[in-house]
């Protein structure tokens, strides 16, 4: 029997039950790390980065090879993707040598054109619109600090800072499909596209949770259970430094705002952080930070979204038991 191709491009391409089921076999991989080896042989796992990274690179490498698969980790200096050569070649050619790809790129076009090309599982491992895989693993952090992946549902989590960047709209589309009250809070000009606002806000309806997206940062912190931010110059924007180091001051995550926050709030930041800029080192290096975990959650998490993913190609439900 023949099973079903499934990507992960952007947060909604999983449903609430899938997105739960992949979190669960995420807390399955933290307790035991070689709970399943489903590539075993090995079989390759093409692992493809366009912009730099520290824990992508490193989550998806280990986790890959802790799966029992070789991970094929190719940098856009090495490979003809690099040179022009067009992304359909390149998912054609992938796809007759790997079990999945894996790609780290700048439009989401990039990730959506690999993915019709290909008959592997295709990941997106960031591009300028979404960050999938670092959702699931904050998710599954809050999960692991709060008894369980079925505590999620109703929980508000708060987003400050670039609003309009990948990690943003990832919150919106990935907390809104687990049920949970999302906030987001910018300046005006940093603000989520309405598109990926009203995505959200479909999802939310069906799934129990609600979206807010504010200039003000103090309601957006009022009372949330997890704070989130993330650097104000992401990858790729690095010549507007200069415009990007003023409108987002009142935004940072500081003290003031982690105490408008419930007593017990997590903080998250999928790093690399700038201390004194988006985040004080006061929060991040505090007692409420639970940054380090969440960088190991990019391992477990991943291992699991690959799990699932083989696991529908394969029609094998075993994965995930
Ligand atoms: N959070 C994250 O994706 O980190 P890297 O850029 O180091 O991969
Ligand atoms: N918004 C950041 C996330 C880094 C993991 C960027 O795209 O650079």
């Amino acid at each position: 029997m023949t099973g079903q191709l499934r990507h992960m491009l952007r947060d909604d391409d999983v449903n609430h039950e899938e997105q739960r089921q992949i979190l669960e076999l995420g807390m399955k991989f933290w307790k035991d790390r070689y709970y399943r080896r489903p590539f075993e042989g090995p079989q390759a796992v093409a692992v493809l980065f366009d912009k730099p990274s520290t824990r992508t690179r490193s989550s998806f490498a280990t986790g890959v090879a802790e799966l029992g698969g070789y991970p094929l980790v190719i940098d856009k200096s090495g490979s003809q993707l690099g040179r022009g050569e067009p992304v359909a070649d390149t998912a054609r050619v992938l796809t007759r040598m790997t079990s999945g790809i894996v790609w780290r790129t700048f439009g989401q076009e990039r990730v959506e054109e690999m993915a019709a090309y290909a008959t592997v599982p295709v990941v997106n491992a960031l591009t300028d619109q979404f960050h999938p895989c670092q959702i699931l693993a904050d998710l599954l952090t809050i999960a692991q600090h709060r008894g369980g992946v079925d505590a999620l549902p109703g929980m508000t989590i708060a987003y400050f800072g670039d609003a309009a960047n990948n990690m943003a709209n990832s919150y919106l589309l990935g907390g809104a499909v687990a049920g949970m009250h999302v906030r987001v809070a910018g300046p005006n000009g940093f603000l989520p596209d309405p598109g990926i606002v009203a995505d959200a806000e479909r999802i939310a309806e069906q799934t129990g949770g609600s979206i807010l997206v504010t200039t003000d940062p103090q309601e957006a912190a009022r009372d949330a259970d997890c704070i989130f931010t993330d650097t104000w110059v992401s990858m790729g924007e690095e010549a507007e430094y200069a415009i990007r180091s003023k409108p987002f001051w009142d935004y940072q995550v500081n003290d003031g705002l982690m105490a408008l926050a419930k007593p017990d709030a997590l903080f998250q930041h999928c790093l690399p952080a700038y201390r004194g800029k988006e985040v004080t080192a006061s929060v991040i290096d505090g007692p409420q930070s639970v940054v380090w975990d969440e960088a190991e959650n990019r391992l477990h998490a991943q291992k699991a979204l690959l799990t699932w993913l083989i696991g529908k190609q394969r029609d094998d439900d075993g994965l995930l038991a």
